[in-house]
């Protein structure tokens, strides 16, 4: 079985909808490490209720982020860790750490990219009047919200819509996409070709 390490800074609604996948048997992997860069954040609740193994890595606590991103190797291949799931971790990967995990870190983002990158996609999306935002789950490369898509999902923004209502839509269909990304990828059904992510037939 395949280890997967989730790495989030915040609220962990994405962490909860894979533990939840896992437990159900819908995803068959082992979720065997939280890697987390915030001590207060609502995530690490999540997990020690949930009997997650965490690895708290504070930059603070590091003099250079080449150690930080050491500190994070270390645990992960300590908990021979075959792919890195970023659900909201708020820091940008060195090129090198990114070398080091390529093709086995993917990311969810809050739109459909290319548009709408950054922290703020929601309502930078909401904010600019797109009619049509979405959920992008990609490989990650060496450029920020940047490689190769694994799958997208799109929601319409109505003229009713506050910026809380399209972040419950979108946090919907963040919670139902991710799972079903990371489960192509343990079944070993993604193949990247260049920009392009072909999904085999199982
Ligand atoms: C998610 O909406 C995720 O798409 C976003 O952070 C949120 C984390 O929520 N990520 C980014 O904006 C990355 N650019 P969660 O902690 O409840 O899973």
């Amino acid at each position: 079985m395949k280890n997967i390490a989730v790495f989030a800074s915040g609220r962990g609604s994405n962490f909860s909808a894979i533990v939840k996948a896992v437990k159900s048997g819908k995803l068959r992997a082992r979720l065997s490490l939280l890697v987390c860069d915030n001590s207060k954040a609502a995530v690490l609740g999540k997990a020690r209720k949930n009997k997650v193994r965490i690895a708290l890595v504070k930059r603070e606590d590091f003099s250079s982020k080449q150690e930080f991103e050491d500190g994070i190797i270390k645990n992960l291949r300590e908990n021979k860790v075959d792919l890195i799931v970023l659900a909201g971790f708020m820091r940008i990967l060195s090129r090198e750490f990114v070398r080091a995990y390529s093709g086995r870190i993917i990311n969810i983002h809050p739109a459909l990219l290319p548009s709408f990158k950054g922290a703020h996609a929601i309502k930078d999306a909401f904010e600019y009047g797109v009619k049509v935002t979405g959920v992008t789950v990609h490989f990650v490369d060496e450029k920020t919200d940047h490689g190769p898509i694994i799958l997208q999902d799109s929601v319409r923004i109505m003229p009713k819509d506050t910026l809380m209502a399209l972040e419950n839509k979108i946090h919907k269909i963040e919670h139902r996409l991710y799972p079903q990304a990371i489960g192509l990828f343990i079944k070993g059904r993604l193949k990247v070709k260049g920009r392009k992510v072909e999904i085999l037939k199982s």
